[in-house]
């Protein structure tokens, strides 16, 4: 069993997309091993992007990060990163096949919906980044 970590982006949370997003987790055979709301603050999204600091649209990702509350969750299943990834589909939602949740509840490349953890060494950044391992249990 693998675990990954995803967002539930504040602008699906504030469609009110998050509980069929989580619906389609279960359908999916996901194991929701950890799921919290949070409202990140500019610092913390900042934090959690590091990776993409050099990059051109690192100001408009983490202030749109933390302009409003999210949902963060640890997933686990066969294969949990890729098939998150997979269901999630391309990162620019007009580019994600049919059936993604990116295509159905994303609205722009910035504003997609959800992340999920694009490898084995991401996920263990991102997944003690927003949980303790009293609340993976
Ligand atoms: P994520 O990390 O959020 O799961 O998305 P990803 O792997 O598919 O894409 P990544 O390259 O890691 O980019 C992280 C997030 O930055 C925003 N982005 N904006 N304006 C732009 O050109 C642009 N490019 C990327 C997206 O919200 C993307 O999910
Ligand atoms: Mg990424």
């Amino acid at each position: 069993m693998e675990r990954t970590f995803a967002i539930i982006k504040p602008d699906a949370f504030a469609a009110g997309d998050a509980g069929k997003i989580l619906a389609r987790i279960y359908a999916e055979g996901f194991k929701v091993v950890g799921l919290k709301k949070l409202y990140m603050s500019k610092v913390e999204a900042e934090g959690f992007y590091y990776v993409h600091k050099e990059r051109p649209f690192f100001g408009e990702l983490t202030d749109f990060m933390s302009s409003g509350p999210c949902v963060v969750m640890v997933l686990e299943a066969d294969g949990a990163i890729k098939k998150w990834r997979d269901l999630m589909g391309a990162t620019n939602p007009a580019q994600a096949e049919a059936g993604t949740l990116r295509k159905e509840f994303g609205k722009s490349i910035g504003e997609n919906a959800t992340h999920g953890s694009d490898a084995p060494e991401t996920a263990a950044f991102e997944i003690p980044y927003f949980f303790s391992g009293l609340e993976l249990l």
